[in-house]
């Protein structure tokens, strides 16, 4: 039985806390040193969410991996680039200030970027008005999503400030697909993944699992949201293990006429600190006219992603 969540604490928090809080973990004090010398009035869990909040709102969320993860980005799209043999056509779901896109546009002629937060949006056309040395070409909105198409160098960019779900069904009702698709969220991606799927015709789906710390949390109840296979027990590489094959399950659920799709997992990558990190795997993706092609697939990748994963843990 589950027990609704109740808040830890309702102590607000002072801008001074707040101040030394985010600059005690800018010296990479650890959290629970912090925790236990300097907010001893404080929850555990309260403090994390705090600094949590904090490093976004100063963009440092995920300071101490972003560079690794950019190095890996361009690697990927690179290979996917050699691969297509033409310049992409991609997605990049959850673009924060463009640190991804801005790796994707050398392979690119047609990029869409989403993003929700406004500061973060300004920073991405910003951003990219910079690195092609472009033009705002159109400036407006669909509905309540505002648009932004910049043009330079042969690069067409269209930034969407909205959420990714309700974007990427709309380029799906215009028709659109990509050939890369990027959904690097801070927590979950889970929700959009079949309409992504629905955007890929044969391309690649490169997702965060940034829900990852809720394993160490212990939250059951949200994660078995994202995957009802997660029980209770399961270590963190368990939980890795069932968030990527429910991915490659929604290939399988998927359907469009006889159509179902394949992915194969191609890598899977910890960013610094797993197990208590976050994990990006790039999936390839393929349409199957049989069901029983996907389910057999189905049946192997389980098979390669508890290798995959077992092989991280050594
Ligand atoms: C981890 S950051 C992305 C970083 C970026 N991909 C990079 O590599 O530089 C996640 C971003 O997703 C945005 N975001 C969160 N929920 C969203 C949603 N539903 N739709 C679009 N963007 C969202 C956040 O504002 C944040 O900027």
């Amino acid at each position: 039985m589950f027990q609704r969540r109740k808040a830890l604490t309702r102590l607000p928090w002072t801008q001074d806390e707040e101040e030394l809080l985010i600059r005690l973990s800018k010296q990479r004090l650890p959290v629970r040193k912090i925790a236990n010398i300097y907010f001893p009035h404080r929850t555990f869990p309260s403090i994390k969410n705090k600094l949590r909040k904090l490093k976004k709102k100063h963009g440092l969320y995920d300071h101490d991996h972003r560079d690794l993860k950019h190095e890996i980005n361009e690697r990927w799209i690179k290979e996917v680039f050699m691969q297509k043999g033409r310049p992409l056509k991609i997605l990049d779901g959850y673009a924060g200030s463009g640190g991804s896109l801005i790796k994707y546009l050398p392979y690119s002629n047609i990029a869409c970027a989403c993003e929700i937060n406004k500061s973060n949006f300004e920073m991405l056309v910003k951003n990219v008005l910079n690195f092609i040395n472009g033009k705002i070409v159109n400036e407006g909105h669909i509905g309540s999503f505002k648009v932004v198409e910049v043009c330079g160098k042969g690069r067409h960019v269209i930034c969407f400030k909205g959420d990714i779900e309700r974007v990427a069904s709309l380029l799906y009702a215009f028709k659109w697909n990509f050939d890369f698709i990027d959904l690097d969220p801070c927590g979950s991606c889970m929700f959009v993944i079949p309409i992504a799927l629905k955007l890929l015709k044969a391309g690649y789906l490169a997702v965060t699992y940034g829900q990852l710390h809720l394993a160490r949390l212990r939250r059951l109840d949200v994660l078995i949201k994202e995957c009802p296979w997660i029980g209770n027990h399961v270590t963190m590489s368990e939980t890795l293990k069932f968030l990527i094959k429910w991915t490659v399950y929604e290939g399988l659920r998927f359907q469009r006429a006889c159509d179902t799709k394949i992915l194969h997992v191609d890598e899977i990558i910890p960013l610094p600190r797993w197990p208590q990190g976050i994990v990006r795997v790039l999936f390839r993706v393929s349409t199957s006219d049989a069901l029983a092609d996907a389910l057999n697939n189905f049946e192997r990748e389980k098979a390669y992603i508890d290798k995959l994963v077992d092989a991280i843990r050594r």
